[in-house]
């Protein structure tokens, strides 16, 4: 199987960014132990992080041909942007959204997310295991 992973605006601050609501570790940490897991699996993998709405959704149709799968942490964009919402739903692609905080017990405005709709499932809260157990969630989907 192949895996798209897509990271939204500000996850490039992992890390350093509000480490108590979304941990210590880096996103180069995180995307390597997910790296890691999906080689082990003999799955593929190609992982993605872009700060500009239009490049992930660049990123989503240039990839189209080849994953299988997505993973998608739209960051900020999962409370607004009906084109991301518009990209997954035209490409097709079974797709899980994550998020590392647990976005239903923070700020109202992070209550609703615009992409769930058209995503097969959520993580979200988990920390830093939020993307390991999407993982497992879009492998079970797609065997
Ligand atoms: C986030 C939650 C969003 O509300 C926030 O804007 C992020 C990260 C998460 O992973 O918890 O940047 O998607």
């Amino acid at each position: 199987m192949n895996i798209l992973v897509i990271n939204g605006p500000n996850l490039n601050l992992l890390g350093f960014r509000e480490p108590s609501v979304y941990g210590k570790n880096t996103l180069n940490e995180l995307m390597n132990t997910l790296e890691k897991k999906v080689i082990d699996l003999k799955h593929n993998i190609k992982i993605f992080q872009s700060n500009h709405e239009g490049e992930l959704i660049d990123i989503i149709h240039d990839q189209k041909g080849w994953a299988d799968g997505i993973l998608i942490n739209p960051a900020a964009l999962t409370h607004y942007s009906y084109a991301i919402r518009d990209a997954i739903k035209a490409v097709k692609i079974p797709t899980i959204e994550v998020h590392i905080s647990d976005i239903n017990k923070r700020e109202d405005f992070r209550k609703k997310s615009v992409i769930s709709e058209v995503c097969l499932d959520c993580v979200i809260g988990l920390g830093e295991q939020s993307y390991n157990v999407a993982l497992e969630k879009l492998i079970k989907v797609r065997l």
